[in-house]
């Protein structure tokens, strides 16, 4: 039993998360957070942050923290509201998410999903991918300036995660935008238009899939879509709302992160002139994977595009000697973790061949992202194809910065060759 009186009381501050200084640059403030606020309380939230990496790591292990609540408890046991009618649309999708769920609901969906979805699979589309890497970097300007993240960085995962799935090319200039106007619905305090454009996008986006796996289960063909609907593990299937709730989700996770990675790393690399020599340099000699193994870790750890994840508290738990409340929502902060002195030596330093680096940006424990060997190899292929094309590449202006901290990225890096 934990005795509330003898604990230590949680500082109550706040943090603006969507400063456009703070998220253009976080890392100012996060070591003076770290120091002197490594877990406060913010009221205007509503969450108690967490700022160290030891605290974030151990958090996201404890089975008594979870993506949800409601495996263990009923919406009238913890008091909820019905969930608001507005949001039908995007909540078939939403309740459908894998990654929001817990327990046995989520192991057998990504059960399901591990099965077909694996490594091997992703290494085997590196062919593919180095083909469209080619063809994006064929059509830019080779003598004046572009724009990395409209030109490169976006539709390259879009194009291998629609690959993958075998979403048809008359639906894929759709993806972006539905994918877009959904995930506002996870940065804090969504308007009530993004409200509805995340229903519209949600709408058809489910249709869509529902339609095309229809069509996969009559006439199979070699992706995703068709073996996810028909796998089975321990006797289960996937429904077909789980199935195209699951696609769009892949397409979502699949790209949205890593636009903003590889926009990010190469912002990285393009203001810190050792590492960008270096990393010319064995592009140059042929060795540019071999470093590139390490770099990318590296530069996801750097700056981190999904820079906090949240955690509900299922249980009444004593953390260091700090209450947490059972239904008390935890803010965890990967980008502070990623940066914490106690566990990187030189942590603002952009060291391309870091091995020991526990990164927190793929996340830990039953969650872990699912994606990663995908998007390793996708920042691996881009990084070396752009230096080996134009090893001459450089930054031209000041990047734009999105308005969102939760997928945190750019809208803007103009670059030349
Ligand atoms: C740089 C790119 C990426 C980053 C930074 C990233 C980050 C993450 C993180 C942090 C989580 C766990 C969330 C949590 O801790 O609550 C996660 C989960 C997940 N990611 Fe990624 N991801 C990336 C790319 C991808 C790609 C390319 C895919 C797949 C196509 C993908 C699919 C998933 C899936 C399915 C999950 C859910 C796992 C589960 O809940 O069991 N991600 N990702």
């Amino acid at each position: 039993m934990v005795k509330r009186e003898n604990m230590k009381q949680i500082p109550v501050h706040h943090i603006s998360l969507n400063d456009p200084a703070f998220i253009a640059n976080p890392y100012a403030d996060l070591p003076i957070l770290r120091k002197e606020l490594p877990v406060f309380y913010d009221p205007q939230y509503d969450r108690i942050f967490f700022n160290l990496h030891a605290d974030i790591s151990t958090l996201l292990r404890d089975k008594r923290l979870g993506r949800g609540m409601l495996h263990r408890y009923s919406r009238e046991e913890l008091g909820w509201p019905p969930p608001d009618p507005r949001l039908a649309p995007f909540r078939r999708f939403q309740d459908n998410v894998f990654m929001d769920m817990e327990g046995s609901a989520h192991t057998r969906l990504r059960g399901l999903v591990s099965k077909v979805f694996t490594p091997r699979q992703v290494e085997g589309m590196s062919v593919k991918l180095e083909a469209i890497t080619h063809e994006l970097v064929d059509a830019v300007p080779h003598d004046q300036p572009f724009n990395f993240v409209s030109q490169i960085a976006e539709p390259l995962p879009v194009a291998m995660i629609a690959e993958l799935l075998g979403i048809p090319e008359e639906i894929r200039p759709h993806l972006r935008p539905w994918s877009s106007a959904i995930v506002k619905m996870y940065e804090m305090n969504p308007s009530d238009e993004d409200i509805e454009n995340a229903n519209n996008a949600a709408d058809e986006f489910m249709e869509t899939i529902l339609r095309l796996s229809a069509e996969r289960r009559q006439h199979p063909q070699d992706d995703l879509i068709s073996s996810l609907s028909t796998t089975e593990l321990d006797g289960s299937r996937l429904t077909d709302t789980e199935l195209a709730a699951t696609c769009i989700f892949l397409l979502n996770a699949g790209h949205e992160a890593t636009v903003n990675g590889s926009s990010l790393g190469l912002l990285a690399l393009l203001r810190n002139e050792a590492a960008l020599a270096n990393l010319k340099e064995a592009v140059a000699i042929g060795e540019g994977d071999a470093l590139l193994k390490t770099a990318v870790n590296e530069l996801l750890r750097y700056d981190t595009p999904l820079p906090m994840f949240e955690r509900y508290v299922l249980e009444d738990i004593e953390f260091n000697g700090y209450p947490l409340k059972h239904g008390q929502e935890v803010a965890l902060m990967y980008i502070s973790g990623n940066r914490d002195e106690a566990r990187f030596p030189n942590p603002n330093e952009l060291e391309l061949t870091r091995t020991d680096n526990p990164l927190l940006t793929f996340g830990l424990g039953t969650h872990y992202c699912l994606g990663a060997p995908l998007a390793r190899l996708e920042l691996q292929t881009v990084f070396r194809i752009l230096f080996e094309r134009m090893p001459g590449l450089r930054l031209v202006g000041e990047p734009k910065f999105s308005d969102g901290f939760v997928i945190r990225g750019l809208t803007e890096l103009n670059v030349s060759g």
